[in-house]
């Protein structure tokens, strides 16, 4: 086998956003461009030459492509060993395991997340740091601008080589180990919650739960976790088989794009407990008996209930949540008496506070929960932290939600999305936004007064790097909040994200309708930004 050494011309277009760089399939698809940005990441990360690299992705259409380019790229470019998931598939976070477990060098995960997948649809790539997390801004930004100089990339003259068995063997001079990761997943969730007790509760009270891997990356974690380990009946687990189009859905599990498991909680013979989890198995949404925990809430009730966890036995030493999400978690570390930090949306910024030991706990509104076990969000650990949960307390899901409701509050949460908008108009709103930033501040609007008003910038603690422009922010002194940001993640003109949160101290009135409290809001948020003006739309595409 040779190493070729084919000449390149750069593309103008491979900045990394929230999480990774993510094109549609047909743009990945041209010649070069696959390659350009594999290798932009060695030309980066010197370490990965003579080290080990784990490789593997979410099973989206092009996966399997795209694994063979880069086993032969990795090979040429003088990688040692590379652990590459049984079908080229692993789950974000197995993968972060996988490269902490094995002291890796670094790992490259192909996943376009929750956004749909098939021939006309979305592919990513993102590089993951040897602590197991999303790659920091100052590499990404390496890696970007090395995909604009670059003449030529390396690449083994080969054939496919079989992915779909497990076995060792060697790719040029580079050693590779198909591997089945459920098992080591397994193993680490075993060590972090009490795999018996959730399996007796599950037993004596008939619990009835479904798992929805909406044909996505986590089917079989969660067959051999759920079904197999922990006992639920047979058939818990459902559209279990990965899919590359994720059987023509969006696998992102939410109130919109899950209904089919939102309508199994909901009457007389609705189950006890449900979740689901998204295309590359970070992502969760847990729902009780006719009953939806905000994705912010979930965190809070974490925290609160963390030392009755295995892993968290010992006590939290903080929390983190992005800007976006609400302040439901503030509190309870306020009441614990634990630092809480608020960083920009993306999970790469909570990689330096858990490895700095700063926080046990961290969570996104837009359903990540996670925590120092790995460097990424969590879909199956959240649910099975619930799972725990409910079975020490013996109490159903609203029970517990409502009752530290009763505790501390009720953040009334909310989040509209205005997709596939035009840029320019995307842009222009938050230009006009910002510049009226300045004169809000003692305003009031229908009873709201505003207490601050700016364009986020965050400091990170430990390594003291600033970024900037990461959304803004209108809080009132209420404690409610209006956030506005453009999302990093699409592939399609731009997503207006409006994020609106209000607190509710009162038990009388926590069980109203989050749309009908928040009403006072939307239509300030709306007259605020002019959304209908400069966009022309007057009504969100989503509501999460
Ligand atoms: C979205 C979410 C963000 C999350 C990211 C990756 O990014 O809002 O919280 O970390 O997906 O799952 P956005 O499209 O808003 O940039
Ligand atoms: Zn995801």
């Amino acid at each position: 086998m040779t190493v070729l050494t084919v000449s390149t011309t750069p593309f103008d277009d491979q900045k990394p956003g929230t999480s990774g760089l993510r094109k549609k399939v047909r743009v990945f698809q041209q010649p070069h461009y696959l390659e350009n940005f594999v290798q932009a990441i060695f030309d980066t990360q010197p370490d990965l030459k003579g080290g080990m690299l784990v490789l593997g992705g979410d099973g989206r259409y092009y996966n399997r492509e795209a694994i063979q380019i880069i086993l032969r790229m990795a090979a040429a470019n003088g990688v040692e060993s590379v652990m590459v998931g049984k079908g080229g598939i692993l789950s974000t976070p197995a993968a972060s395991h996988l490269i902490r477990h094995f002291e890796a060098q670094g790992g490259i995960i192909l996943s376009a997340s929750h956004n749909p997948g098939g021939p006309d649809e979305d592919f990513g790539i993102k590089f993951n740091t040897p602590n197991g997390g999303p790659a920091p801004e100052k590499v990404t930004e390496a890696i970007h601008a090395r995909t604009k100089t670059l003449s030529q990339y390396l690449i083994l003259n080969g054939e496919e080589v079989d992915i779909d068995s497990p076995q060792q063997f060697q790719l040029g001079n580079m050693g590779v180990d198909v591997f089945d990761s459920v098992y080591a997943y397994a193993e680490l969730m075993q060590e972090l919650f009490d795999f018996d007790r959730i399996r007796n509760f599950f037993d004596s009270t008939h619990f009835r739960m479904r798992f929805d891997a909406m044909h996505a990356v986590t089917g079989p974690y969660a067959r051999y976790i759920l079904e197999e380990l922990l006992g639920a009946p047979p058939g818990s687990v459902i559209n279990a088989e990965p899919k590359p189009d994720f059987g023509g859905h969006h696998p992102d599990p939410n109130l919109a794009h899950a209904q089919e498991l939102v309508a199994m909680t909901q009457g007389a013979r609705g189950v006890d407990f449900a979740a689901a989890s998204d295309g590359d198995g970070d992502r969760n949404m847990i729902l009780g008996h006719d009953f939806f925990v905000t994705p912010s809430d979930s965190l809070a009730v974490m925290a609160a209930n963390a030392t009755l966890i295995p892993a968290f036995n010992g006590g939290i030493s903080g929390v983190a949540r992005s800007m976006p999400t609400s302040q439901a978690v503030d509190r309870v570390a306020d009441m614990l008496e634990v630092p809480c930090f608020e960083t920009p949306t993306g999970w790469k910024f909570f990689g330096n506070l858990l490895d700095a030991g700063e926080i046990s706990l961290c969570g996104e509104e837009s359903f990540g929960t996670g925590s120092n076990h790995v460097r990424e969000k969590d879909g199956l650990w959240a649910v099975l932290f619930w799972l725990n949960l409910l079975a020490v307390k013996g109490q159903s899901v609203a029970d517990i939600v409502r009752a530290h409701w009763r505790k501390y509050g009720r953040n009334y949460y909310t989040r509209h999305d205005y997709e596939g908008i035009d840029k320019a108009a995307a842009d222009k709103l938050m230009k006009q936004l910002k510049e009226g930033l300045g004169s809000l501040v003692g305003d009031e609007f229908n009873g709201h007064r505003v207490s601050y008003a700016d364009d986020f910038a965050y400091t990170d603690p430990v390594d003291g790097s600033v970024s900037k422009n990461q959304g803004i922010r209108i809080g009132f002194k209420d404690g409610s909040r209006i956030i506005f940001r453009l999302s990093g993640t699409g592939t399609e003109g731009a997503t207006l994200r409006v994020y609106l949160e209000s607190l509710e101290p009162d038990p009388a009135k926590h069980n109203q309708d989050t749309q009908a409290v928040m009403r006072p809001l939307i239509e300030l948020a709306e007259m605020l930004a002019n959304i209908k003006g400069i966009t022309g739309r007057d009504a969100p595409t989503v509501i999460t």
